[in-house]
């Protein structure tokens, strides 16, 4: 008996720990944006972290094919760009008729390479969120902090300098696998982008009719459906009926591959809901 209350005691707190690794592998998936493949990088890391994720980034993504790190070799360096060796120390004060500080000027640099060429060198970079470096907002500011650790101390934390031109696109994309995990019908319809086409609002029309009750019911009387499954099928088979007056083949087809089950009976029940008070 001892011995059991003895094996009890001990694996209790060793089922606390270990749940708390699965809970925690499970979670980290899921508030990650980017794709896998990229470098994990998340807010809460220190500047310098951030430096030796960018350290690797840089090297990862080509920059070195034209960029050297020769210590005491000043901005020329034997590369097809310029040596990266102390940098920092260089354009501590930035560039003149440019930004007036280091990490000013490095953002510049990385968005907007031709912005400011240094002396002689040509206006060949590929901006560092372009192909093929394809640098995401987070890989910019460790490889901001790695350039600033190159003869300065690395400072920048993620959030600090601006996001990319032009970013908002990716950002889209990104945000679509979480779509899925959203449950709220008013924000089902902005994740998937209804909201673009359809106003809740009786008469406001956009691309598409706008979604009441009351006018749902209506159509789906005429086509002697019940208006769950007229509203079901509009937005799975848009196809099957389109509303006349309204553009054709311009609502997405795909949504019912896209929307969960869940997502697609609370976005039924919401639209049919309130009686047209919207
Ligand atoms: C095809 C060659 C090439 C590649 C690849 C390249 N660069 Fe450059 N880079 C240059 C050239 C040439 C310059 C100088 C002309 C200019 O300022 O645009 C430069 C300038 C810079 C500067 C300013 C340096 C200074 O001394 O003021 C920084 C910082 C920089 N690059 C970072 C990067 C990073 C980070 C990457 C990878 C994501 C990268 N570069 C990839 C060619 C390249
Ligand atoms: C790119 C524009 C666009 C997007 C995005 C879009 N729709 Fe539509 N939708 C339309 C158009 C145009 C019509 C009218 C023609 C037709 O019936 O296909 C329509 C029709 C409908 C209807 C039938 C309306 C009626 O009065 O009979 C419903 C319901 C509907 N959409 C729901 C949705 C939902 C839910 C989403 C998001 C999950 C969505 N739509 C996304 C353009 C769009």
């Amino acid at each position: 008996m001892r011995r059991i209350g003895l094996y009890t005691t001990a694996t209790v707190p060793a089922l606390v720990i270990l749940s708390f690794f699965v809970w925690f592998a499970n979670w980290i998936p899921q508030t990650r944006w980017e794709p896998p493949q990229k470098q994990q990088i998340s807010s809460g890391m220190t500047p310098v972290q951030l430096a030796a994720i960018g350290d690797t980034v840089a090297r990862q993504r080509g920059c070195l094919a034209c960029h050297t790190i020769e210590p005491g070799a000043g901005a020329q360096g034997g590369g097809r760009g310029p040596n990266w060796a102390g940098v920092a120390v260089r354009r501590a004060q930035g560039v003149p008729g440019g930004p007036n500080n280091l990490v000013d000027y490095l953002v510049q640099a990385l968005y907007d390479p031709g912005a400011y060429l240094v002396e002689g060198y040509a206006n060949i970079m590929p901006a560092a969120t372009s192909p093929p470096a394809k640098l995401t907002y987070e890989e910019v500011v460790a490889v901001v902090n790695y350039l600033q650790s190159l003869g300065g101390t690395p400072l920048v934390k993620v959030g600090d300098i601006p996001r990319p031109p032009g970013e908002t696109s990716a950002a889209v994309s990104a945000a679509q696998p979480s779509a899925g995990n959203v449950t709220e019908p008013t924000r089902i319809l902005s994740a998937y982008g209804c909201s673009a086409c359809h106003s809740l609002k009786a008469g406001e029309t956009l691309l598409g009719p706008a979604l009441t009750a009351s006018g749902l019911r209506q159509t789906a009387s005429e086509r002697s459906t019940s208006a769950e499954a007229y509203v079901m099928e509009s937005i799975v088979a848009p196809a099957a009926f389109e509303k006349q007056g309204f553009p054709s083949g311009v609502m997405p087809q795909d949504l019912g591959t896209k929307l969960t089950a869940g997502q697609l009976s609370a976005l039924v029940a919401y639209l049919l809901s309130s009686g047209g008070e919207r």
